[in-house]
């Protein structure tokens, strides 16, 4: 509990022990990928188990392109890829790049992405991996987080974005930890980068037994997370 024990987190935490964890789901990062996607090139900074590649690979885009620097995921999406490979005939092109996001050269895709679609981490939440490269080893704080992962991030990867092209940005805050993410991306997004927000998507997350909504424990809680759609002009 990271020094913050108290009656909400121990709860979490024993309701953790019910929880099964997932990945994004395939069929809502397809319907994104179909509606935002145009049937062309997707790029995912934070790629994790694969949920978003299922889901691009799902939809009419034909080209995805993901990053993550936790390397214990290599094998895993190796397995993934030949069974489709062998299984599903197709005509589309993907490559994962295992590298920090905020470390990547992308001109190499400049000017060809549709759609930046991902689910960062936030912040140090959930830590996937302990290496050295993972976004919460690396910045101690929520401030160079942001600055050093998130934004850099973006800033660096906007030029890929094609003119109206999409960035779909799943993320959430969470209060008991003093991680805040939303607002900053907003304000951080058109400001900085021009880009417009024009969508807010909820996401259902899975249910977990417990689950607190606005202070209120509710049984088993549904809770959302939004994905948040911006537009490059
Ligand atoms: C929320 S998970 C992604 C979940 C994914 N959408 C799925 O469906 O499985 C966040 C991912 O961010 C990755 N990550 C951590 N540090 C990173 C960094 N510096 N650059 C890019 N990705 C990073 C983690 O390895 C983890 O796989």
């Amino acid at each position: 509990m990271r020094g913050h024990l108290n009656e909400v987190t121990a709860h979490a935490a024993a309701s953790m022990r019910l929880h099964i964890p997932t990945m994004f789901r395939p069929t809502a990062a397809q319907s994104i990928c179909d509606d935002f996607g145009n049937g062309g090139t997707v790029l995912d900074f934070s790629a994790g188990y694969g949920g978003n590649f299922l889901g691009s690979f799902g939809s009419r885009c034909q080209r995805y392109v993901g990053i993550d620097p936790n390397t214990a995921l290599k094998p895993s999406f190796g397995r993934m890829f030949g069974w489709i490979e062998r299984h599903h005939p197709h005509g589309k092109t993907w490559e994962m790049v295992w590298q920090p996001a905020e470390d990547m050269d992308y001109s190499p895709w400049h000017g060809e992405v549709d759609l930046v679609f991902t689910s960062p981490p936030y912040f140090d939440l959930q830590r996937y991996s302990d290496q050295q490269t993972q976004s919460w080893k690396r910045y101690s704080t929520i401030e160079t987080w942001l600055d050093g992962f998130l934004f850099r991030t973006l800033r660096n990867l906007k030029p890929c974005v094609k003119r109206g092209g999409h960035l779909a940005l799943n993320v959430a805050d969470n209060e008991t930890f003093g991680i805040r993410i939303i607002e900053r991306l907003v304000e951080f997004c058109p400001k900085r980068l021009g880009l417009r927000l024009v969508k807010v998507i909820p996401y259902l997350l899975a249910g977990r037994p417990g689950a607190r909504i606005k202070g209120k424990r509710v049984g088993w809680g549904q809770k959302a997370e939004p994905v948040l759609i911006f537009q490059r002009g």
